[in-house]
């Protein structure tokens, strides 16, 4: 609206303008100069200067002439520079004290006006009239105003009627800005609103929530006009999500484990860069001789974001996925798991022998295992070795084997990290605790249809991620 009336107000100035030049007495002589200035507007920071800059064609002098900058109409003026001289009592009072003339060059006709502070208000078009007895020449510029505003601020908040929303807000902006939700589902409620002493813009956006503990969710809001999209962006607190937003986070948890006090005994493991422990069974024995079986590979298996739940979010090296409190706006794929909270690998393996190393930290609630390609996505997966998956869960403290009928277990210890071994051609899947090297469970008289890929699902809103180790070798240490 205030945007079409501005418009419409600079078409019509300009038109004045133009009555102006043809109207006035004063120009029955034949000007013999043109005024020339910047064909596109010139864009100025709200605060900051803006010039306007005008200059005559051919360049003859302009040291006898009469310079005056206008907007609407000629009189009060923007500036008038008339003999050598300021000419304050001809300015607008919105004008006073924020403008000085400039003398590119007068001798060549060549001259600006620059406006200092500038507002909101002074956003739009602008005339420059050069006069010389009784002749005068004009052209039009225009001013486009920018500002951009406050850090925007994310905040949960509970209306009466039981809703939780995240609610972002930002002041000072101009002109309108954009704004736009990360990491989120469903559409956001946004309000601009206009301040009417500053000419400035305010926006409140609100997204729902599901609940109130939020990760993942971030509000940028940008300026339209500016070339480079000027954006402010805000996360609520413990930021997960994609790219450098996770390398941020990545760089933050080193600091939190430090303050937690090594809280993984004797085992130090950040987003793959993970410690073997020394005492092995007879498989782990055979994984460190390495080498010697050449069906036997040590892999470290990477994530296949286009298979992840819009639930989850995976690193930038793909080796790490977390969950996030809303489902993201994915394209939907068939390759996707669409409801459970799951996520396939990439690699498949047919024959030989694969082992590798799932961290699973303090993680309340996880499957790992492997399934055939052909494993439902749609809807709720089935979980069971007769539909192609083999896994074994933790749920609401319990560990249990994904068999059919399942199969409850209690590892000796926790587990913090979890050894898969796939032998293929013998038809085994088995799992181990890594920390003491013991058997957890094992799957055998297995035969697959097809290959199979390392499968992970991570339950509840636990943020803790599930993260693939690159398993080091005793003997490369
Ligand atoms: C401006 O004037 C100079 C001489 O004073 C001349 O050499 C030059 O070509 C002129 N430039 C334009 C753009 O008219
Ligand atoms: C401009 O500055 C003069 C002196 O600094 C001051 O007296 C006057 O009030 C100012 N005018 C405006 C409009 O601010
Ligand atoms: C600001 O000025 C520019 C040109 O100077 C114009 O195109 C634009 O519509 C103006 N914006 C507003 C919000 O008035
Ligand atoms: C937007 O304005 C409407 C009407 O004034 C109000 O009901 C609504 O709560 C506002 N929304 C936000 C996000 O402030």
């Amino acid at each position: 609206m205030a945007r079409t009336r501005s418009r419409a107000a600079s078409v019509a100035s300009s038109l004045i303008f133009l009555l102006f030049l043809k109207l006035l007495p004063l120009g029955n002589g034949k000007a013999d100069f043109q005024v020339l200035g910047p064909q596109h507007p010139v864009v100025a920071m709200l605060g900051e200067e803006a010039e306007l800059r005008c200059w005559l064609s051919p360049n003859i002098s302009a040291h006898l002439m009469e310079l005056r900058w206008f907007r609407e109409q000629p009189s009060p003026a923007v500036h008038v520079r008339r003999a050598g001289q300021d000419k304050p009592e001809e300015q607008m009072p919105e004008y006073h004290n924020r403008t000085t003339f400039v003398d590119l060059d007068m001798a060549r006709g060549e001259a600006a006006l620059r406006i200092h502070r500038v507002t909101a208000s002074d956003n739009g078009s602008y005339h420059c009239l050069f006069k010389e007895d009784r002749v005068q020449e004009g052209t039009t510029l225009w001013l486009q105003v920018a500002g951009v505003g406050s850090k925007p601020r994310i905040q949960v908040i509970h209306t009466p009627d039981r809703a939780v929303w995240a609610e972002c807000t930002s002041e000072g902006w101009y002109p309108e800005p954009k704004i736009e939700w990360r990491g989120q589902r469903g559409c956001a409620k946004t309000n601009f609103s206009v301040s009417a002493t500053t000419g400035l813009w305010a926006v409140v956006s609100r997204v729902a929530l599901q609940d109130a503990a939020v990760e993942g969710l971030s509000c940028s809001i940008s300026n339209p006009v500016l070339p480079e999209r000027k954006v402010a962006k805000s996360h609520l607190p413990a930021p997960f999500s994609r790219g450098s937003q996770f390398m941020k986070w990545r760089l933050a948890l080193p600091l939190s484990l430090l303050a937690m006090g090594l809280l993984m005994a004797g085992v130090i493991c950040l987003f793959g860069k993970c410690q073997r422990e020394v005492n092995r069974t007879q498989l782990m024995e055979e994984i460190e001789r390495g080498g010697e079986d050449p069906s036997l590979f040590t892999v470290s298996p990477s994530l296949d974001p286009d298979t992840a739940s819009p639930k989850l979010i995976v690193s930038e090296d793909q080796k790490s996925v977390r969950r996030l409190l809303f489902d993201q706006d994915l394209p939907s794929s068939s390759r996707r798991f669409e409801r459970d909270p799951c996520i396939l690998a990439q690699e498949r393996f047919w024959a030989g022998r694969y082992y590798w190393e799932v961290e699973v930290g303090d993680r309340k609630a996880w499957i790992l295992g492997v399934c055939l390609e052909s494993v439902g996505r749609e809807g709720r997966v089935p979980k069971a070795p007769q539909h192609g998956l083999w896994a074994v869960e933790l749920y609401k403290n319990k560990f249990r084997a994904l068999s059919y009928p399942r199969t409850p277990l209690s590892p000796s210890q926790p587990l913090h990290k979890v050894g898969i071994f796939l032998d293929w051609d013998a038809g085994e899947i088995s799992f181990h605790n890594v920390a003491d090297s013991s058997l957890v469970y094992t799957f055998h008289g297995l035969t697959f249809s097809g290959p199979l890929q390392p499968f992970l699902c991570l339950w509840t809103h636990d943020p803790r991620p599930l993260t693939i180790c690159s398993v080091v070798r005793k003997t490369q240490e």
